[in-house]
């Protein structure tokens, strides 16, 4: 009997949530059927997901940020088909395929001129181990800095670097690490300045809240690093491939960092993949002589159809010049949003870059909405969030996220493939559910105190 994957989706239909709250993970089921995400799609295409009944849903999300080139883009599709087709010799680890040779001759040709040397890998925590690791190796030094808030990845070495005591707290000890506030140059040079320091990893804009760097504070940071002998780690995961409206975010700032991580959103999301860029400097000395050649390796690296995905999403990217189109619909929607809800006094600012956009919301003044935040924010400090991310799902069908634990900030990580339609029907639709949460007692105050109820129901149950 020869295996069909279409005969499998049908006959098992409808089992998703069944078999997530029974094999993978039970918790994450129980969250989405209390927001009332647990929606079953049927495909995905553009910047739209598709239900049974042909329900289109604004995919705000993109999957945490890979579908720049939007979900299932024909040209990445075809190329990864083609590549099947031809029966290519894959992963024979004993040769140098030609693919893994042209995407890295591409990244080094858009990255910053200090990046030479390429390491491909499956994601983008999987490239920071690889950043850290080979910035001890390089320096012959055990501490590493990362700034509060920062996200870089849930591994354990990642994990070092995360800036989020809810990540951290249960995991015990991690890599020699230090946190010190972002955008602090004065706190940074102190750690620093004692040069035991291998790297400083930092996001150009922190995805957690979307928080941007002072205009001058990356260039420092560079600059001290390269002044105490640090390594200027750059993470690109999520910022990189056009999202925030330059193909790299280090373009923002003119940064030249010794090491660059970058994932997401070069495998046009359909297979896995990452690097690590790195100086010569830091190759050299890393993979010092023929024995050290595979001294940082990975099986699956540089796997022909993840390489194929990436160089077909930079085509993509370029091609269709989402790139501008990024800068364009982000500063559309920011501007919008930033006028038209500046009425609202809980409404605190639209922020962000190209299509990496935070919406936060502040404490009221008045005594009525005073009353209900306190309220909210004492039964859960990521409530009032989902006070605006269930009703954009549940009324206007749009997929969006809180962005970061206890905060009162809405994430948007659209598709790059936007138009004006998108940012209209979006603007649109956050604008009412911005004027809902501003009516109290009522409506949205009524849905997630609820959603505090049945989650209270579901933790005992
Ligand atoms: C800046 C940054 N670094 C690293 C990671 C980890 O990437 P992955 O989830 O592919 O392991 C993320 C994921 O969100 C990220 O945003």
């Amino acid at each position: 009997m020869s295996f069909d994957i279409k005969n499998l989706l049908e006959d098992r239909w409808g089992e998703n949530y069944r078999l997530h709250a029974k094999y993978l993970n039970p918790q994450l089921t129980k969250v989405l059927q209390t927001i009332g995400f647990d929606k079953i799609y049927r495909k995905g295409e553009g910047a739209y997901l598709y239900d049974d009944e042909g329900v289109a849903y604004l995919d705000f999300l993109s999957g945490y940020g890979v579908f720049n080139v939007g979900r299932n883009h024909p040209v990445v599709k075809k190329a990864i088909q083609d590549a099947i087709d031809m029966d290519l010799s894959n992963m024979v680890q004993m040769d140098c395929a030609l693919l893994a040779g042209v995407l890295a001759e591409k990244l080094v040709a858009l990255t910053p001129e200090r990046l030479q040397k390429v390491f491909f890998t499956n994601s983008g925590t999987e490239a920071v181990e690889g950043a850290l690791k080979l910035a001890k190796g390089a320096t012959g030094r055990e501490r590493i800095v990362f700034a509060d808030h920062a996200f870089h990845g849930l591994t354990l070495g990642s994990l070092s670097a995360n800036g989020c005591d809810e990540f951290r707290k249960p995991f015990g000890a991690l890599l020699a690490s230090t946190q010190v506030p972002f955008n602090n140059l004065v706190a940074l040079e102190a750690e620093l300045s004692r040069k035991d320091v291998a790297a400083f990893v930092v996001e150009p804009i922190q995805g957690k809240g979307v928080h941007l760097p002072e205009d001058d504070y990356l260039q420092g940071a560079q600059a001290l690093c390269r002044k105490y002998g640090t390594l200027f780690i750059l993470d690109e995961v999520q910022t990189g491939f056009g999202r925030t409206g330059k193909m790299f975010a280090s373009e923002h700032w003119g940064l030249d960092p010794d090491l660059m991580t970058v994932a997401k959103g070069l495998s046009g999301g359909l297979i896995p993949v990452g690097a690590v860029l790195m100086s010569d400097a830091v190759y050299k000395k890393v993979f010092s002589n023929m024995e050290k050649c595979v001294v940082h390796s990975t099986t699956f690296g540089r796997n022909q159809l993840a390489m194929t995905a990436g160089l077909a999403t930079l085509s993509v990217l370029t091609a269709e010049r989402l790139i501008e189109n990024a800068a364009r619909q982000g500063e559309a929607i920011r501007a919008r949003i930033n006028e038209s809800c500046a009425p609202y006094e809980m409404f605190a600012e639209a922020r962000g870059k190209g299509l990496m956009i935070a919406l936060e919301f502040k404490k009221p003044k008045s005594t009525k909405l005073k009353i209900g935040w306190k309220a909210i924010h004492a039964a859960n400090g990521g409530l009032f969030g989902q006070m605006l991310t269930v009703p954009l799902m549940e009324k206007y069908h749009v997929l969006t996220q809180v962005a970061g634990h206890n905060m009162d900030v809405i994430k948007l990580l659209p598709t790059l493939v936007i138009g004006d339609k998108e940012v209209d029907h979006f603007c649109n639709s956050f604008e009412q559910v911005t004027a809902d949460c501003h009516r109290f007692p009522g409506g949205s105050w009524d849905v997630a105190m609820g959603l505090a109820k049945k989650a209270m129901k579901k933790t005992e149950s």
